[in-house]
């Protein structure tokens, strides 16, 4: 077991190091109650991102559309060094006992990511967190506040901060999306 954690983390650890890195197994918070995946369909924006290191693009935003087999497509956009950039995926219900637990894969090869609809209330904001077990010694996560318009007031994100805490997620180094000067595409 020694031998092979000497050998693993050093291997993990820029990823690791890149994301915000926890000891111990994911959390489990309490998710949206009676989800429904239809209501949730359409525009989001994110407002604010955990964490903060990576995807520096700007104007970032989801559209998600319900498809005949009851999946989502999932279509992701943002401007990145001055140019618009999209990226397709496919959202799920992955636990039907719990329909606030999707997964979301951007490629036939990778599997589906956690996708947990925290709370939301369909048409002003939501709250997401995926979390990833690493060798259940720590895990790997990410967590955004999304809003149906560019901005949320400031008391939306301050609640939804709190949402996240009591869940014993960690926000201290979430940081606002940029979602200025959008709408004249470069
Ligand atoms: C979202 O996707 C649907 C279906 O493809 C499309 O009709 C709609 O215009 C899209 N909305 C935005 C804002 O891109």
């Amino acid at each position: 077991m020694q031998v092979c954690l000497v050998v693993i983390l050093p291997l993990l650890w820029p990823l690791i190091n890149a994301q915000v890195p926890h000891w111990g197994p994911c959390p489990e918070p309490v998710t949206q109650p009676a989800f429904n995946f239809k209501l949730f369909m359409g525009r989001w924006f994110e407002i604010a991102k955990l964490p903060a290191q990576f995807e520096k693009g700007r104007c970032i935003e989801t559209n998600f559309t319900l498809q005949f087999d009851g999946t989502a497509r999932v279509l992701s956009s943002e401007i990145l060094k001055g140019e618009l950039r999209t990226m397709e995926g496919t959202a799920v219900v992955e636990d039907k006992k719990n329909p606030a637990k999707l997964g979301i894969s951007f490629s036939y090869v990778l599997p589906y990511t956690p996708y947990w609809i925290i709370s939301t209330d369909y048409i002003n904001s939501a709250l997401v967190y995926s979390c990833t077990d690493v060798l259940r010694l720590f895990h790997v996560d990410f967590a955004w506040i999304l809003g149906r318009s560019r901005s949320l007031p400031e008391s939306t994100i301050n609640h939804g901060k709190e949402v996240f805490t009591k869940n014993n997620i960690d926000v201290s180094r979430m940081v606002a999306s940029r979602q200025q000067g959008c709408d004249k595409l470069p």
